[in-house]
């Protein structure tokens, strides 16, 4: 890394181009145009996502807390969904697995800002069981079964050279054809969500903020100040 690179003097500003995204107007998002429930919602707007070839839409940024109070945020993929909650996979002790252990409650966003959209979810994480999270792992390329043994994910590695040769260790323990275990310290977790913000971009700021808050078992709808 050559900092000299780095512009020397006053802060950079970050200067938009001439047309901000938001002054194409599409219509919105009312009360009356939204399903009851936010899952049903979710999966519109995720199908929306998908048909607009919008990069990997699946995509959303987790945030934890630690047990000390440092908030952290990473992407992680959705992996399932349904009236439940959101499924994503990770390593158990890595700094979010940590976290969820310490304080089980996340955020997870959906950044779809090319349609002018996010959505963002509260609620409370569970882990899954080695039995429900067995199949998604049996799922996966080998190459990423053998890669969540090699990788003690958020721990300081060596070198680059570590994590190869303990990847190459670990393709000969299980050669091709032997099927790979699932790591005791890998699997999933379910958000069950108690709050989902659909948000719409509008021009002049005047975007549209719709939230289902749970309440007495069931969903209310309101509409948030943007
Ligand atoms: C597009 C994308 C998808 C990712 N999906 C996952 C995932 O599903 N599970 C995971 O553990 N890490 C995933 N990662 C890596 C995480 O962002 C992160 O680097 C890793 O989980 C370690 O995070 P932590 O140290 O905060 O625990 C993904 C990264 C990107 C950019």
């Amino acid at each position: 890394m050559d900092d000299a690179q780095y512009p020397a003097g006053p802060p950079v500003q970050w200067r938009s181009g001439p047309a901000t995204p938001y002054e194409v107007d599409d219509g919105g998002l009312r009360e009356d145009m939204v399903a009851a429930d936010p899952l049903v919602q979710f999966s519109r707007w995720l199908a929306d996502a998908t048909a607009a070839a919008v990069p990997q839409p699946n995509a959303m940024v987790l945030a934890t807390v630690s047990a000390s109070g440092q908030p952290r945020a990473r992407t992680v993929l959705l992996k399932q969904y349904d009236p439940g909650g959101f499924v994503f996979y990770t390593n158990r002790t890595s700094r979010k697995g940590r976290d969820l252990a310490a304080r089980p409650l996340a955020c997870l966003l959906f950044p779809w800002h090319a349609m002018h959209r996010q959505v963002i979810i509260e609620g409370a994480v569970t882990a899954l069981t080695t039995a429900q999270s067995e199949p998604y792992f049996r799922s996966r390329p080998r190459g990423s079964q053998l890669g969540a043994w090699a990788s003690r994910q958020s721990s300081v590695v060596a070198s680059r050279a570590e994590l190869d040769d303990r990847y190459a260790e670990l393709e000969r323990r299980w050669p091709p054809g032997e099927p790979v275990p699932m790591p005791d310290f890998w699997g999933g977790y379910l958000l069950a969500p108690h709050a989902v913000e659909f948000w719409q971009g509008r021009p002049d700021r005047l975007h549209d903020r719709l939230r289902y808050r749970r309440a007495d078992g069931g969903w209310v709808i309101e509409r948030l100040a943007p």
